[in-house]
């Protein structure tokens, strides 16, 4: 079922039912203080010290521009449809698949690449697993236009195998411009794929989800680090069902609403706080 046709709350009702979670979050609601703000430690920005042999995401051809988010996206996409090394001669994909969202999101999410449904409808993640987001980001009190969503690569790769090393040094300067112009608060990677290749590391998403990490921009950026939250794709939530996994992306989800201050959503239901 798709979310436009269920109302928020369903939403919501079903993400709690589906995590485990339903209890604790109304108690969190009603009575917890808020969890402390983590703050992304540098000491945890470095999970790997040897050179990572995954593509990373290149940063060093980008300067800084101070024009208004909503231009600034808009003249790097056309850039990159007519001027992408990669997607321009690129030739599996129907679509070019840019990103979404509000332009000045406080949050962003970052996946690999589009897959079948994106790429037939020209937009980050659409199909099965944008559900799944969709819903994350609902439970979240969030919607999904209030944030910024798009991929490492921006064509889908032929038979949606993993980016390769040339493709992400093409295209994903293109996400760096991204992010530079939106600014985000906090960005949420979504699987190892993505976050390897944004932090340039060789962790593994098991290890590096729910732990704080940093994106630092180029130089000259005038840009500061920003806090990156690993956690798994929607796609292995889908996949991998298990209680312990949905109970693992709430939990991360729920480090990225303290960062940000968002407070968990009332469910209904809820008994009204006691004044
Ligand atoms: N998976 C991704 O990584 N991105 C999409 O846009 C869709 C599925």
């Amino acid at each position: 079922m798709s979310m436009h046709r269920r109302t928020v709350a369903q939403v919501l009702a079903a993400f709690d039912r589906e995590i485990g979670l339903e209890v604790t979050v109304r108690a969190a609601a009603v009575a917890a203080p808020p969890d402390p703000v983590p703050v992304p430690s540098p000491a945890r920005a470095a999970p790997t010290a040897t050179p990572p042999s995954v593509p990373r995401v290149p940063v060093a051809r980008v300067t800084a521009d101070p024009g208004a988010p909503e231009a600034r996206l808009a003249e790097i996409e056309a850039r990159h449809a007519a001027a992408c090394p990669h997607c321009t001669t690129a030739s599996a994909h129907t679509h070019l698949v840019f990103g979404e969202g509000a332009p000045d999101a406080r949050l962003m999410f970052v996946g690999e690449a589009p897959g079948e449904v994106e790429d037939r409808l020209g937009r980050p993640f659409v199909g099965p697993a944008g559900e799944k987001l969709d819903e994350m980001i609902a439970a979240m009190g969030l919607r999904r236009e209030d944030t910024y969503i798009a991929n490492v690569l921006k064509s889908r790769p032929p038979g949606n195998r993993e980016p390769l090393p040339d493709e992400v040094a093409a295209c994903g300067p293109f996400l760096v411009e991204q992010i530079l112009a939106i600014r985000p608060k906090a960005i949420v990677t979504l699987g190892g794929s993505a976050t390897k290749m944004l932090l340039g590391t060789d962790t593994g998403i098991t290890r590096m989800r729910g732990q704080w990490q940093r994106w630092t921009p180029p130089e000259g950026s005038e840009c500061a680090p920003i806090p990156v939250m690993p956690t798994y794709h929607p796609a292995f939530v889908l996949r991998t069902y298990t209680k312990e996994v949905r109970a693992q992306v709430w939990s991360d989800l729920r480090q990225v609403m303290a960062e940000l201050g968002i407070e968990p959503p009332v469910r209904p239901g809820t008994p009204a706080p006691r004044s």
